[in-house]
């Protein structure tokens, strides 16, 4: 049973990655210092996979924590990167806070990986690296040009502290996973999207509106160069997305690297705007949302979707779930979650 470190895994995307190494048989030591996170999530993590992992409530950015924890787990495989901030909006507010947490963070979690001899980190990039593409779908060879924001910074920044490092130390192995949107919960409804305060993203808002938490909500432009005028992403189910770490890992243990720091979309290689998102959720789960079309929000891109292709062919990943499904696993958790409707 190899044992693999998840740092972040009480988080949206981690906790369903915690799910998917359970599943296949990982001893997994989650270390999250509940910053953006709650650790009821623990609980939904045990009731879906019967299993228990390990879990130490710790910040990234303390030397010492994380030097011991690291000690008392040498024989550790493998490292999957996740905890880091990511609100992009407060990162222009705050940028110091996004440098020293997801910079900072990582120079640590990479020194530590070092010193005991952890070999195979897998990183959370982000599409947000490649700006607005001019060529769409975006490959791994489109530029990554300079982002909007000091949260896009850091994933671009942070690619290269781990290109840097690997290059200076020929066991090191990574891979960048540059995710498109993740959307959705695990099918268990028991898990899912616990944004704290005001969502910024599109589902969780549409999720709280139609449960009446919110009254409508605001679609940001409909006067875009697209079909409908509205913006267009490439929403990815988070439990596929989830299982592409374990690809990713599964690659670097069985050292299948063509490089040393390797780097993959993981989208669905479809773009839909954010009416076709509407529609969707209305279709799928029954319900009426109210909304209302109002001016774009700064630092929006157009478009953007991934070619998938590279991933499909090299990492043996592709996306599986529909668009139905996913945003009705969306509701399903909000309806869980909140409890209010049924
Ligand atoms: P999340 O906030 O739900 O999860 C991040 C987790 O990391 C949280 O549980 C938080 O408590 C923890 N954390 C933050 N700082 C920490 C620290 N200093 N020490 C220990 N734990 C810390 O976010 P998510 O949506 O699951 O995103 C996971 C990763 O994926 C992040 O690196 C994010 O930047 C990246 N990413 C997310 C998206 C997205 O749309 N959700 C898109 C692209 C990339
Ligand atoms: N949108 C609305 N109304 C809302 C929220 C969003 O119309 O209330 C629109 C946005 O304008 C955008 C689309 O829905 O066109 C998706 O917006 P999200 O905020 O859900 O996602 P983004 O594409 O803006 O950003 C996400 C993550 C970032 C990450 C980026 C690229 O939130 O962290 O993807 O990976 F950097």
């Amino acid at each position: 049973m190899h044992k693999i470190i998840i740092t972040g895994g009480i988080g949206y995307i981690g906790s369903h990655t915690v799910v998917e190494f359970l599943e296949s048989g990982y001893e997994v030591v989650i270390i999250d210092n509940l910053s953006n996170s709650e650790l009821s999530v623990l609980e939904g993590i045990e009731k879906i996979t019967n299993k228990k992992p390990i879990f130490y409530e710790a910040d990234i950015c303390d030397e010492n924590e994380i030097k011991n924890i690291f000690h008392q787990h040498s024989d550790t495989k493998a490292l999957v990167h996740f905890a880091a901030s990511k609100a992009v909006g407060e990162s222009v507010e705050k940028p110091l806070k996004y440098y020293k947490n997801n910079i900072g963070g990582l120079v640590n979690i990479l020194t530590n990986m070092l010193e005991i001899g952890v070999n195979n980190i897998v990183f959370s990039s982000s599409c947000t690296v490649y700006g607005q593409p001019k060529i769409l779908p975006v490959t791994e060879r489109s530029p990554i040009i300079k982002p909007e924001s000091p949260y896009g910074n850091t994933k671009k920044i942070s690619e290269e502290i781990i290109t840097d490092t690997v290059n200076a130390n020929e066991n090191l192995k990574a891979i960048s996973l540059r995710y498109f949107n993740p959307i959705g919960a695990h099918p268990s409804a028991l898990i899912g999207e616990l944004p704290i305060g005001l969502p910024n993203n599109l589902l969780p808002f549409i999720t709280q509106t139609a449960i009446g938490l919110r009254e409508k909500l605001l679609v940001f432009g409909n006067d875009y160069n697209t079909p409908d005028g509205t913006a267009i992403r490439d929403y990815i189910n988070v439990c596929d997305l989830a299982k592409a770490h374990l690809f990713a890992v599964e690659r670097l243990l069985d050292n299948k690297s063509n490089f040393n720091h390797e780097f993959f979309n993981i989208g669905t290689g479809k773009g839909n705007s954010v009416l076709e998102i509407i529609k969707a959720f209305e279709k799928s789960t029954g319900q009426k949302l109210n909304y209302e079309i109002t001016s774009r929000r700064f630092g929006d891109v157009e478009q953007v979707w991934a070619d998938t292709s590279f991933a499909e062919k090299i990492l043996g990943w592709k996306a599986e779930t529909s668009l139905e499904d996913t945003v009705k696993s969306a509701w399903d958790w909000e309806k869980k979650n909140r409890g209010r409707v049924e």
